[in-house]
């Protein structure tokens, strides 16, 4: 059969394959640590369980309107409004997820043919998504604090620059951009006619007391960008599968006309219970980023006394990137390292660590551990980085 070429053009996942291989041994029995993973350890809080026994109980089991259910979408407006963001429900699209959000707003605003400016590094779907929609993607190069630089991203526009992609805090770095910056950023794509698809996800997990603000509240900002966030990561929510977007009211019609003949609306219960966690406490939510905060902390200063590696403290999300480009060109056990793809199966192969290679994140001089996993298993997987480091020669 034949395949699209916007089908062919989508590159398979490096990561793929270190998940794959730390799949395999854990299904031999063998004690992989993991810090792959992208998702709190956290389980959902008890009251939005709650919530989704009752939709059931309710009998809340049957289509909501394509767009999601009017409850969630006054949810929505009022969380984003204690972000200085007002909306109207008729702004709001719900989706099955985050990542279905970005694929939305891609398809509705990126045309055959435009480029869109992705800063390294970078989350990997998103260079994915604009190609499936016919787009380029024009990578943005940063300084050596993972910081956008906006000169080289001024350079780079051309009349075909459509968007510009934000992570504010960044999936994989954890940098989170100041004010000033993103003033800046909104300033140049004013200036040039650029929108910004504002990906927010982290929005709850900062570590620092500065006030971030989202890119919509800058001038001449909100009628250019579309806010992506959703309840996977604050609320440990990643398997309900709820997202949204904030847009101007003509992309949030089309997009949801466009999910109305693709996925129809999300799942009703977890609507419901989503609907529950944006209108209850945060008090769950807290006491997981104080958890995040306690281990990235530990795992920083776990990295730092490893001869050879270095890493950059992150203020948010709960990523960490470590610089493993000293060992390329040294061996372990007779087998060399040349790049990234080789530290991390090499580290999964000799001692049972699980960790992303820099490749997919357009960074190949390092790799990404995610510490979402418990205070022990951070403390026995950097022993064990610090004794592989130690037997590379
Ligand atoms: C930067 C970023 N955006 C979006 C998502 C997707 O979130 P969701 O699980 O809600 O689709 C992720 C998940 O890893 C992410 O890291």
């Amino acid at each position: 059969m034949k395949i699209t070429n916007r089908c062919k053009g989508v590159s398979p996942s490096v990561t793929l394959a270190i998940s794959a291989k730390a799949k395999l041994l854990k299904s031999q029995g063998l004690d992989v640590i993991s810090f792959g993973a992208g998702e709190p350890d956290f389980n959902t809080p008890k009251f939005i369980c709650d919530a989704a026994k009752e939709a059931l109980d309710l009998g809340i089991t049957k289509y909501t309107p394509a767009s999601g259910t009017m409850e969630l979408k006054k949810a929505i407006v009022n969380t984003l409004a204690k972000k200085g963001l007002e909306y109207k429900p008729e702004n709001i699209v719900v989706s099955n997820g985050a990542k279905h959000s970005l694929h939305n707003a891609i398809a509705s605003i990126v045309e055959e043919g435009d480029e869109v400016l992705l800063p390294i590094p970078y989350w990997v779907s998103y260079s994915e998504m604009i190609k499936i929609s016919g787009g380029t993607p024009v990578y943005v190069p940063c300084d050596e604090n993972f910081v956008i630089n906006l000169d080289e991203m001024e350079k780079l526009i051309t009349d075909k620059t459509t968007a510009l992609i934000l992570n504010n805090p960044s999936n994989p770095t954890g940098v989170v951009l100041s004010k000033d910056i993103i003033k800046r950023i909104a300033e140049i794509c004013v200036k040039n006619d650029i929108n910004v698809i504002s990906d927010e996800i982290y929005d709850q997990l900062i570590y620092i007391d500065d006030e971030i603000p989202s890119i919509a509240t800058m001038d001449g900002m909100k009628e250019r960008t579309i806010v992506i966030n959703g309840v996977s990561k604050t609320y440990s929510m990643t398997g309900w599968r709820i997202g949204y977007l904030a847009a101007p009211e003509n992309v949030a019609k089309a997009i949801a006309s466009m999910q109305s003949h693709t996925t129809s609306g999300p799942n009703s219960i977890a609507q419901y219970a989503s609907c529950a966690a944006l209108n209850g406490s945060l008090d769950e939510a807290i006491m997981m980023k104080k958890a995040f905060i306690e281990r990235r902390d530990a795992a920083v200063a776990a990295i730092e006394k490893i001869d050879g590696l270095t890493c950059i403290v992150p203020d948010g999300a709960f990523y960490i990137m470590i610089k493993v480009s000293n060992f390329y060109g040294k061996s372990i056990n007779g087998k060399k390292i040349n790049n990234s793809l080789d530290f991390s199966s090499l580290l999964l192969e000799e001692s049972l660590v699980a960790l992303v290679p820099g490749d997919d994140f357009g960074t190949p001089e390092y790799v990404r551990i995610s510490y979402a996993c418990s205070m022990e298993n951070i403390l026995e997987g950097i022993k064990r980085i610090a004794e592989f480091t130690a037997k590379c020669n």
